[in-house]
C-alpha cells in the first residue's frame, strides 16, 4: 500500500511541479523533478523488503524509485558524505539528487582544513566554509567541520617566530596561536558547524604520538609529564568557543592497529580524567576489501571502554572507503569478477552489521563515505581506477549498495 501512496505522490508532485514550470514558462530538463524529487521524501519513510524488487527498478541514485541510506539507517546513525562546493553550487543536477537523497550530514574535501582556512596569521577565508554553512542550514542537514588541527595541509606560519622558516616560535606563542585558530573558527560557525574533528592524524601506527611540528613547538608545556599539551589547548578552545559542539579526534589505521587504538584510548582517558571535553574518536576508514572485520570489532572495543569516562564518547565513521587493491598492489585497474565482487560485498555487508550493532549499543553515531560516489575519490590518482563505495559511477546503485541497505529493511 505504502508503495502505491508514494507512487501516487510522486506522480501528484511531478504533475504539480510541470504544471507551475509551464506557468513560468521555464522548461530546463535540469530543474524538472530534481529538488521536488528530494523533497518528496520525508525524514520519517520506512522500506520494507517487499518493496525491495521495485526500489531495484532504480538503476541509478537519483531516480524516483531509489531508497535513501540515511532513511533507512536512520533508527542506527547518521549517513553522510565528503563534499566540495561545486556539489552544490552547480546547480540541481543528477549528482545533486542522489547526494541528497542518500545523505544527512556532509562535510567538505578541502575548504575546512587549516591551509585553505587560515594562510597567513592574520588572513582568514571563510567564505566557501560560510556557504557550506548555508547550505547545510537551507536542507537542514548535520555539518562535519574537518579540520582544525593537522600536520598536513597546515601552513608553516603556526610554527616560527615569524614568517615560515627560521626559529621555531615559544610554545606560548604556538599555544596562543591554536587558542585564536580554534576559537575564531568554532565561534564563527556556533550552532551551525555540529561536529568538529578538533584534531587529525595526531598518532602513529604504533600509538605513540606523531612527531609533527605541533608537538616539537608545544611539548610538554605545562611540565605535567605529558606532550601533548596542544591537543589539550585545541580541545579546550573549541569547547570554550562553542560548548555544545561535538568535539572529536580523528585518525586512520584505528582499523587494524591495536597499539594506535590503544594510543587513542590512553590519551583520550587522561583528558576525560583531566576534565577535558572531548566526545568522540572518528575512525576514518579508508579501508581495503580483504579488511579483516574481526579486527576492527576488538578495536571498537577497546574505544567503547572510553564511555566508562564519558557516558555520552561517541564513535563515528568519517572517511569511509573500501579500496578494491590490497596494500602495496600498484596495479591501475581491477577485474570486477563475480568472486572479486562477492568478497567486496561482503567486506562491506560485515562492516556495516559492526556498525548497526554498535549503533544499537548507543556507541556509533555516524556513517561519513569520503565522496558521493565512485566518479570522485582521492584512491583515482596516479591514472589508477577504483570503486570504493556503495554508488558508483554515475550514481549507478551497485549490487553492494542493495546488499548494504537490505540490512536495514525489515
Ligand atoms: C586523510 C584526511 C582527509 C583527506 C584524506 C585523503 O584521511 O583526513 O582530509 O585528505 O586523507 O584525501
Amino acid at each position: 500500500m505504502k508503495k502505491y501512496l508514494r507512487l501516487l505522490s510522486l506522480i501528484v508532485a511531478a504533475v504539480t511541479l510541470a504544471l507551475s514550470l509551464t506557468a513560468c514558462g521555464e522548461v530546463e530538463q535540469a530543474d524538472t523533478g530534481i529538488s521536488k524529487a528530494v523533497e518528496l521524501y520525508g525524514t520519517d519513510y520506512e522500506y520494507t523488503l517487499e518493496e525491495l524488487p521495485e526500489m531495484k527498478k532504480a538503476m541509478f541514485s537519483f531516480m524516483p524509485q531509489a531508497p535513501s541510506l540515511y532513511e533507512a539507517f536512520q533508527d542506527y546513525f547518521y549517513v553522510g558524505g565528503c563534499i566540495n562546493p561545486g556539489n552544490y553550487e552547480s546547480g540541481k543536477g543528477e549528482d545533486f539528487t542522489s547526494m541528497m537523497r542518500q545523505f544527512n550530514t556532509f562535510v567538505l574535501e578541502n575548504a575546512s582544513k587549516p591551509e585553505p582556512m587560515h594562510p597567513s596569521e592574520d588572513k582568514y577565508n571563510f567564505d566557501t566554509v560560510d556557504q557550506f554553512v548555508e547550505f547545510g542550514e537551507e536542507y537542514g542537514v548535520r555539518l562535519r567541520g574537518h579540520t582544525l588541527l593537522w600536520h598536513a595541509q597546515c601552513p608553516e606560519w603556526f610554527f616560527y617566530e615569524s614568517g615560515t622558516s627560521g626559529d621555531f616560535a615559544s610554545p606560548e606563542k604556538v599555544l596562543k596561536r591554536i587558542d585564536e585558530h580554534v576559537t575564531t573558527i568554532v565561534k564563527r560557525y556556533k550552532g551551525k558547524i555540529d561536529v568538529w574533528d578538533v584534531v587529525n592524524e595526531v598518532f602513529n601506527d604504533d600509538g605513540t604520538l606523531r612527531n609533527s611540528k605541533w608537538l616539537q613547538t608545544v611539548g610538554d608545556y605545562d611540565g605535567d609529564g605529558d606532550s601533548y599539551d596542544y591537543i589539550e589547548q585545541a580541545f579546550i578552545s573549541a569547547a570554550k568557543a562553542d560548548p555544545d559542539v561535538r568535539l572529536i579526534i580523528n585518525d586512520y589505521n584505528l582499523e587494524w592497529s591495536y597499539a594506535k587504538t590503544q594510543g587513542v584510548f590512553d590519551i583520550v582517558k587522561s583528558m576525560l580524567e583531566d576534565g577535558i571535553k572531548v566526545d568522540g574518536v572518528g575512525l576514518q576508514m579508508h579501508i581495503g576489501y580483504d579488511t579483516n572485520i574481526e579486527t576492527l570489532r576488538k578495536n571498537l572495543e577497546i574505544l567503547a571502554g572510553l564511555r566508562e569516562y564519558n557516558p555520552d564518547f561517541k564513535i563515528e565513521v568519517t572517511e569511509m572507503d573500501m579500496s578494491c587493491f590490497k596494500w602495496g598492489d600498484d596495479s591501475k585497474t581491477v577485474e570486477l569478477t563475480d568472486s572479486f565482487m562477492a568478497q567486496y560485498n561482503k567486506t562491506y555487508v560485515d562492516a556495516f552489521k559492526l556498525f548497526m550493532e554498535y549503533a544499537e549499543m548507543g556507541i556509533l553515531d555516524s556513517v561519513t563515505f569520503w565522496g558521493i560516489n565512485d566518479d570522485h575519490t582521492w584512491l583515482n590518482s596516479d591514472g589508477r581506477i577504483n570503486h570504493p563505495f556503495l554508488i558508483g559511477s554515475s550514481n549507478r546503485l551497485k549490487e553492494t549498495y542493495w546488499e548494504v541497505i537490505s540490512l536495514a529493511l525489515e
